[in-house]
C-alpha cells in the first residue's frame, strides 16, 4: 500500500465532531502507529530538504506533532507558533478568521531572523486562514517562508489558494 492509501485507512471520518456539520479527521490513530509516523516524518522531510529549509515552524496544536519530529529528523531548529497569550518576552502576532470571530497565532520576535528560510508545518489545511496568519507572522518579519507541509489537504476549500495569495511561489506539500 502506498502511504496516501496507508493514511487513508488510519484517519477516521467522524461525522458531527466537534459540532453538528462538521466531519472531524480523527488523526490519533496515526499516533499508534509508529512506523507509519515515521513514514509520514520522512516523506516531510524529503519535501523540506527541495525547499531548502533553515526552520521548522508547528502551529499549535497539531501541527506540533508533525513538526517537532521533522525538525529532528532535519537536525533544524523548530519555532512553535502558538495561541494568543502562550509565549513570553515580544511576539509578533496575526489574526485569521473563524467562522464565527476571529483567533491569532503568536511567534516569539526572536525567532524571526531576516532573509532565513522557514517551513510551517500544520496537521490539515481547511481554509487556509491558519497557516496564513503563520506565513503572515514570517513574512512581515522578513523571513522566507519556502514551504507549507501539511498531513490533510480539504481541496474543497481552496486553501491553498489563500497560502498563494500571500506566498505567490510557495511550494506546498500535502500527503
Ligand atoms: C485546526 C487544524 C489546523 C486548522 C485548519 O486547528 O489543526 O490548524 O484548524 O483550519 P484552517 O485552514 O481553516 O485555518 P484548531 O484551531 O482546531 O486547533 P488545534 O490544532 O489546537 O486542535
Ligand atoms: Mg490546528
Amino acid at each position: 500500500m502506498n502511504l496516501q492509501n496507508e493514511l487513508l485507512s488510519v484517519i477516521k471520518d467522524v461525522p458531527d465532531f466537534p459540532k453538528k456539520g462538521v466531519i472531524f479527521k480523527d488523526i490519533n490513530p496515526l499516533f499508534k502507529d509508529p512506523q507509519l509516523m515515521k513514514k509520514v516524518t520522512a516523506q516531510m522531510a524529503e519535501f523540506a530538504k527541495l525547499t531548502n529549509i533553515q526552520h521548522i515552524v508547528g502551529i499549535e496544536s497539531r501541527g506540533f506533532f508533525f513538526g517537532m519530529p521533522l525538525a529532528l529528523e532535519l537536525n533544524l531548529p523548530f519555532i512553535a507558533a502558538r495561541k494568543k497569550g502562550k509565549l513570553p518576552g515580544e511576539v509578533v502576532s496575526e489574526s485569521y478568521a473563524l467562522e464565527y470571530g476571529t483567533d491569532s497565532i503568536e511567534i516569539q520576535k526572536n525567532s524571526l531572523l531576516k532573509g532565513q528560510r522557514y517551513l510551517i508545518v500544520d496537521d490539515i489545511i481547511a481554509t487556509g486562514g491558519t497557516a496564513n496568519a503563520a506565513a503572515k507572522i514570517i513574512q512581515n518579519s522578513g523571513g522566507i517562508v519556502s514551504g507549507f507541509t501539511f498531513l490533510i489537504e480539504l481541496t474543497f476549500l481552496n486553501g491553498c489558494e489563500t497560502l498563494l495569495k500571500t506566498t505567490p511561489h510557495v511550494q506546498i506539500q500535502s500527503l
